[in-house]
């Protein structure tokens, strides 16, 4: 079994017999959705064995385990990055334990930078599918036959029935929900004018560094997941301003709080779309080319 994993799960399930059913990735600043789990039980990071410790700004380092709107869910306020120099295979770990924990649907949020240009800093838009421009994969070495297979299959890696759910869910509230492919580039310098125009050929519309691994090691598991960026900056050279990261954590700040709404629509309908895997009606789709 793929190291520390057991003892990780171990130490989580002596803390609670919760057994998560949908687990929540909470990006740079977008960790309010934990405050509203109910009856929470708070792991800190350095308390789990193996679990990397997130240095990130803008990122707490705790495993919230409780229910959301009568579902059971494990939510990672704070995340891993490459660019932090962990090994890929320590990035994917909290979603290891988590699918090792029962976690058969996952929900990741993230900031990004807009590339298409019809979306805007504020906005929030699902993963459609992804580019994978970080130069490695929690799933290179030996594989581990008990998590899943050698070569996993990425086509609907963010799960269509999951997308239309969202969609549907942001339509009730009348929440603007753009959707588009992400590039997921190393880090920690964003990118350059000419790497975003590479990037926008390439059939990119948005850019962040997280999730990519992450959704590797899930797909590889048989999770199914959804990906939710918030759309923090138009990307490098769009507009003729530089990217502050304090600036990228005030506006994911601001649309936290539609994230979280979101969330809290979605996160109960989850549970049961996760098991019908039918879309739950026609919403249209982007289809990618
Ligand atoms: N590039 C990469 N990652 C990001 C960006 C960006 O422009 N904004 C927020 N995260």
């Amino acid at each position: 079994m793929t190291e520390g994993l057991a003892e990780a799960v171990g130490t989580i399930r002596a803390r609670t017999p919760l057994r998560p059913s949908v687990g929540v990735v909470l990006g740079s600043g977008l960790g309010g959705l934990a405050d509203a789990i109910e009856d929470a039980v708070e792991i800190g990071y350095e308390e789990i064995p193996g679990w990397p410790a997130s240095t990130a700004i803008g990122h707490a380092g705790q495993l919230v385990l409780g229910t959301f709107g009568g579902v059971p869910v494990a939510a990672m306020k704070g995340r891993a990055h490459l660019y932090e120099g962990h090994p890929p295979a320590k990035v994917a770990f909290g979603v290891r334990v988590l699918g090792t924990l029962g976690v058969r649907t996952l929900v990741l949020t993230n900031a990004c930078g807009a590339v298409d240009t019809s979306l805007s800093p504020g906005q929030l838009a699902l993963v459609s599918d992804h580019l994978n421009l970080q130069g490695s994969s929690p799933l290179v070495g030996a594989n581990d036959d008990e998590l899943g297979p050698r070569f996993p299959d990425m086509s609907d890696a963010y799960d269509p029935a999951l997308r239309v759910a969202a969609h549907e869910a942001a339509a009730r509230l009348g929440i603007p929900l753009g959707e588009g492919v992400y590039a997921a580039w190393l880090g920690p310098a964003f990118e350059t004018p000419a790497e975003i125009r590479m990037m926008r050929a390439l059939g990119a519309d948005l850019v962040g560094m997280s999730t990519v691994p992450e959704v590797l090691a899930a797909r590889h598991m048989g999770i199914r997941c959804l990906a939710i960026s918030c759309v923090t900056n138009m990307a490098a050279g769009v507009l003729p301003e530089p990217i502050e990261h304090e600036r990228v954590l005030e506006i994911g700040a601001r649309a936290a709080g539609s994230l979280t709404a979101l969330l809290r629509e979605l996160v109960p309908t989850l549970a049961f779309s996760a098991q019908s895997g039918n879309p739950p009606s026609g919403f249209p789709l982007r289809e990618d080319p």
